[in-house]
């Protein structure tokens, strides 16, 4: 399949008042997943639209293979989308479906059926042909919306949500299915999701948006390691955000004070001296015994969370103690500059 480079440079989307996209420049690789993640609202769906050409940006340029499709129309950019809703044709049947878009262009009817076949079994359905949309799961709903998709052999693939009408144990089976999909063709693929576990899970790249920009962008890995404001660090993964003070600093090294425990911290932005620390679960440990520069707490809560118990509501400095120890953390300024530690 094509690979292709898509850019946006400086593209905003204004709705009357409302501005869905707001300056935002960014890359999406060649041959990559690059998901499109942040809380309803952001901005998201626009920006795909306006990569398939259903939406004009108001201003900025978008590029596909470093070629100008500012102006194209939907009709004449090789990109495919796959909908939150499957839009599939209810009365025709699966390989009606998979092939309406060959049949378009005209492509002969020996060489759509052969091609359409040939995608329902890269989708695992094949035997599936001859069924109506009505006759299958939410799952193989959407696997036909896949294939119809692909048969076209875009460019480009666009997923808006696809996963928001399954339940929860089938989503992660299509996402891993669309993953194995999209790495199979090379296709350059961009994905919309709210879901942080699932962008984590299937991205190269995610890009992180929050009020029509861009808040943070990088590999699942950095931005959970390395999240770049409270915002990120909250909306990826979860996170413990808690106040510290700033008690020394030695070049580009910060010495925190976090209750009676003192951590060092490298940073090469300027902080205040009160600041906000964000702590992964897993970086904090648990002990009963006492330990150096940790934080005596009590448990107030605790609950069980798949094969571990998960703490809630730490209190320091209780005589019925358990000590935390913090391994590793990312710091802020109120106006969201971070380090790490
Ligand atoms: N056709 C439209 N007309 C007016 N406002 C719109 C339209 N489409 C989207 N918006 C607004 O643009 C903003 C971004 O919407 P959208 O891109 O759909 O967000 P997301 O997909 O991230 O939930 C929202 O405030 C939304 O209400
Ligand atoms: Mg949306």
């Amino acid at each position: 399949m094509k690979k292709a480079e898509v850019k946006f440079e400086n593209i905003t989307k204004k709705f009357n008042e409302t501005v869905a996209v707001d300056n935002v420049s960014c890359t999406f690789e060649a041959g990559t997943l690059t998901t499109l993640l942040g809380p309803s609202g952001c901005g998201k769906t626009t920006s795909l639209r306006i990569i398939a050409g259903l939406e004009r940006a108001t201003s900025g340029k978008i590029l596909v293979e470093n070629e100008d499709v500012t102006l194209l129309p939907a009709t004449d950019r090789d990109v495919s989308m796959v909908f939150q809703s499957y839009a599939l044709f209810p009365h025709m049947s699966v390989l009606e479906n998979v092939s309406y878009g060959l049949k378009m262009i005209n492509v002969p009817k020996e060489e759509f059926t052969e091609k359409s076949l040939e995608t329902l079994k890269l989708v695992n359905l094949e035997g599936y042909e001859n069924r109506m949309p009505s006759e299958l799961s939410g799952g193989q709903q959407q696997r036909v919306a896949v294939a119809r998709a692909i048969v076209l052999k875009p460019k480009v693939l666009l997923f808006d949500e696809p996963l928001s009408n399954l339940d929860a144990k089938l989503r992660r089976q299509v996402r891993e299915d669309i993953r194995e999909i999209q790495q199979k063709l090379g296709v350059t693929t961009i994905y919309v999701t709210h879901d942080q576990e699932e962008a984590l899970a299937i991205s190269d790249k995610v890009i992180v948006m929050n009020n029509a920009i861009i808040a943070q962008q990088g590999s699942p890995k950095e931005l959970y390691n390395f999240p770049k404001t409270k915002f990120v660090a909250n909306f990826i993964g979860d996170a413990n955000v808690v106040k510290a003070e700033i008690i020394n600093q030695n070049n580009n090294i910060y010495e925190i004070q976090l209750a009676e425990m003192k951590i060092n911290i490298k940073s090469d932005q300027k902080l205040e001296s009160s600041v906000s620390v964000s702590l992964r679960p897993e970086k904090i440990t648990i002990s009963k015994s006492p330990e150096e520069n940790s934080i005596h707490a009590s448990v107030n809560n605790a609950s069980f969370v798949k094969k571990k118990t998960q703490h809630t509501h730490y209190k320091n400095c209780d005589p019925n103690y358990f000590i935390l120890k913090i391994l590793f953390g990312n710091i802020f300024n109120k106006s969201n500059s971070s380090c790490t530690c």
